[in-house]
């Protein structure tokens, strides 16, 4: 039995389902939207307020200097890639990666897979053109559309999120099997589509503070976390260890504002920053918000995005990322900190268990090489040698 948040079974909206939010399905006037609601309501806890309190104290031995962080996975999961065996393979590589950083920084490592929700994702684009001149919307996770290139896969169907909350449920159950102790693997996607979240906010009930019960770490993404909108809303009331990607665009202002909302009793452990600046951003655009977030005294777990803020297009127009580049931005982010004294908590990375042909780099020598496997739903992925020698390459 969960208790849900609306006070005897009246459905009186929370205030983040009252604020604007960015990056929504727009599901039409879908008549199956609300029983859908209701469903995700009354539907099992995904998450144990127990765990998320764990993985909190886990965080903060991250945030204090003590351990590291490697969080990793699918930039979106795939619906029919979510059995057992499919998550023990994820599970085993972010163990493999983990061990890895372990064993060269000498810190115990906590283990976070993007996996088990990661089913929604922001677009820079509502629509795109395929080449048969098609105009379409864009795929946006299974948890909204599907990617086949044509109008009826493209249609927002809300019925889609129950399908993410089977698959996500069945991911997590793994995942709990996996687990050997404290350190993982746990589990996070972005909090992105607020009809699948909201529902899913829950009450701890030890402590009676709500909490999001569709993972263990929610974070928010660049294109949502602007002050005053639902999604930073939704994450600054739950008791979770929340995280936030920070771009080349944010200012230390604007970052020191956010950890004030998501972080104001500066608890360490509580708030991650995930920094995504590009290779080719000045300086990485880091000492100044790492000075600044630093002076108001935020105890933050610092991690580096290496790969979001350098994705390119080859001359055919195929997404990838150059490994090098990743090399190159993780290590600057890791000077950087240590330079101020800080601690460079880890790694947020997009991976593939399978030896896939999405990046550049390692054994994937060439633009011709990228045609192989490339089967990222989204955006491009590492494969696990490419993995191992970025881990290798920034800690060693
Ligand atoms: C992602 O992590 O897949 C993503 C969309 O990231 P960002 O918000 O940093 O662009
Ligand atoms: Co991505």
């Amino acid at each position: 039995m969960n208790e849900s948040l609306t006070v005897a079974g009246a459905q009186a909206p929370a205030v983040w389902d009252l604020l604007p939010a960015e990056q929504q399905p727009q599901w039409g006037a879908h008549p199956d939207l609300p029983q859908v609601r209701r469903t995700l309501r009354e539907a099992p806890a995904l998450t144990s307020a127990e765990d998320v309190r764990t993985l909190r104290r886990q965080l903060a031995e991250v945030a204090l200097g003590r351990a590291r962080l490697l969080q990793a996975g699918d930039c979106a999961e795939d619906i029919r890639v979510c059995g057992a065996a499919d998550t023990a393979a994820k599970a085993e590589l972010l163990a493999d990666l983990a061990g890895r950083m372990a064993a060269h920084t000498g810190q115990p490592v906590v283990r976070i897979g993007r996996m088990g929700g990661q089913f929604a994702k922001p677009r820079s684009r509502p629509t795109e053109t395929t080449h048969d001149g098609l105009d379409l919307p864009v795929f946006r996770g299974h948890l909204v559309n599907s990617p086949e290139p044509n109008g009826q896969a493209r249609r927002h169907d809300p019925n889609r999120m129950l399908q993410a909350y089977e698959a996500s449920s069945a991911v997590l159950r793994a995942l709990d099997e996996e687990r050997t102790d404290a350190y993982g693997p746990w589990a996070s996607h972005e909090a992105l589509v607020m009809d699948y979240e909201s529902p899913q906010v829950r009450r701890d009930p030890e402590t009676g503070t709500p909490y999001l019960a569709s993972t263990h770490l929610p974070w928010i993404g660049e294109r949502t976390r602007q002050r005053g909108l639902a999604h930073v809303e939704l994450l600054a009331s739950v008791a979770n260890p929340v995280a936030c990607k920070v771009g080349p665009s944010a200012t230390a202002e604007e970052v020191v504002r956010l950890c004030r909302v998501l972080d104001p009793n500066r608890l360490p452990g509580r708030l991650t920053l995930i920094l995504r600046m590009g290779v080719r951003a000045p300086g990485l655009a880091i000492a100044p918000i790492a000075e600044a977030v630093q002076r108001e005294g935020h105890p933050v777990v610092w991690l580096s995005d290496p790969l979001h803020g350098n994705t390119v297009q080859t001359a055919s127009g195929i997404k990838t990322r150059r490994l090098s580049d990743a090399v190159d931005e993780a290590v600057a982010f890791r000077k950087a900190l240590e330079q101020q004294g800080l601690h460079p908590g880890g790694l947020h990375l997009e991976t593939a268990a399978a030896d896939v042909t999405e990046c550049l780099g390692g054994p994937v020598a060439d633009e011709r090489a990228l045609s192989g496997r490339y089967e990222s739903l989204c955006d491009p992925r590492l494969n696990p040698a490419q993995a191992r020698e970025l881990i290798d390459a920034v800690f060693s």
